[in-house]
């Protein structure tokens, strides 16, 4: 869905997944559980962050789909940490004018949890600031699995022609059906790994990776992420004569405008 455009040099969606929460907490002697809660102010810095630079998409990776295999007792930790920040983080969000809402699997969550979810939804669906996204139990095997389901349901029930599959179809299936692509990807934490997040949206997406752990990533991290996309040239395939033909062209047509 992004534009071929190299005009545009800010992110209107950025990607992260928060990494480094563990080996932060271990650094310090302190439990897994320690990291989790203390990356949540990291959180709240990069909405933030993200807001007050005009993104307009925000979507972070809180829980894969492999992060079930964990100690049963990290994942309730998690578990409860979601419900908690859920409480307090949606509030201030609100008041932001953000709208919040969650992508994965949530039937596999607590009633509680899901309940939480669609309450932070509802009540921030008429605001008009960022978008927030938030990826618990989310797997991007998973979501291209049950675009693909409801797909060849479609075609089995001959409402649509397995010959004429699109791109177009799949995307307009998966839980991030209606945003554009994301532009900026950040992964904390040291690994260079995209750990089954937005597999089909990240096709174009600018990575970024930092050595920096979750829990200490702020504002002037964030800035650092943006200078990287700053310094890219995106070229969607095409060549890079191509593409400063191209920006000339817009250039020259935009001083022709009248007034
Ligand atoms: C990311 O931090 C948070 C989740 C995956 C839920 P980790 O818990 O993976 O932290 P490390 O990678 O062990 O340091
Ligand atoms: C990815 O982090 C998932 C989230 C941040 C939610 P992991 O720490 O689970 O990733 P891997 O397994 O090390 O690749
Ligand atoms: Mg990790």
């Amino acid at each position: 869905m992004s534009e071929t455009s190299t005009a545009s040099k800010w992110p209107r969606h950025v990607a992260v997944i928060m990494d480094g929460n563990g080996r932060w907490a271990k650094k310090r002697f302190m439990p897994r559980a320690a990291g989790h809660h203390a990356g949540v102010k990291s959180v709240r810095a990069t909405v933030e962050g993200c807001a007050r630079r005009g993104v307009e998409v925000l979507t972070l990776f809180a829980f894969s789909s492999e992060n079930w295999k964990r100690p049963a007792e990290e994942v309730s930790s998690l578990m409860n940490l979601f419900v908690q920040a859920l409480e307090r983080e949606v509030d201030v969000m609100h008041r932001n004018g953000i709208r919040v809402r969650f992508i994965g699997q949530r039937s596999l969550l607590s009633d509680q949890l899901q309940q939480g979810m669609a309450d932070a939804e509802r009540r921030t669906q008429a605001n008009t600031g960022m978008q927030v996204v938030i990826a618990v139990a989310y797997g991007g095997r998973w979501d291209l699995l049950q675009a693909t389901s409801r797909l060849a349901r479609q075609c089995a029930r001959g409402e649509r022609d397995a010959e004429q599959l699109q791109e177009a179809d799949i995307s307009a299936n998966l839980e991030l059906h209606d945003l554009p692509d994301p532009d900026l990807f950040i992964r904390t934490g040291g690994e260079r790994r995209i750990s089954n997040f937005l597999l089909w949206n990240l096709a174009y997406t600018e990575l970024y990776f930092t050595d920096v752990l979750w829990p200490d990533f702020g504002d002037a991290e964030l800035a650092d992420a943006f200078t990287y996309f700053n310094e890219r040239q995106r070229r969607f395939g095409l060549t890079a004569e191509q593409l400063e033909k191209q920006s000339a062209g817009k250039a020259g047509s935009a001083m022709r405008e009248p007034g």
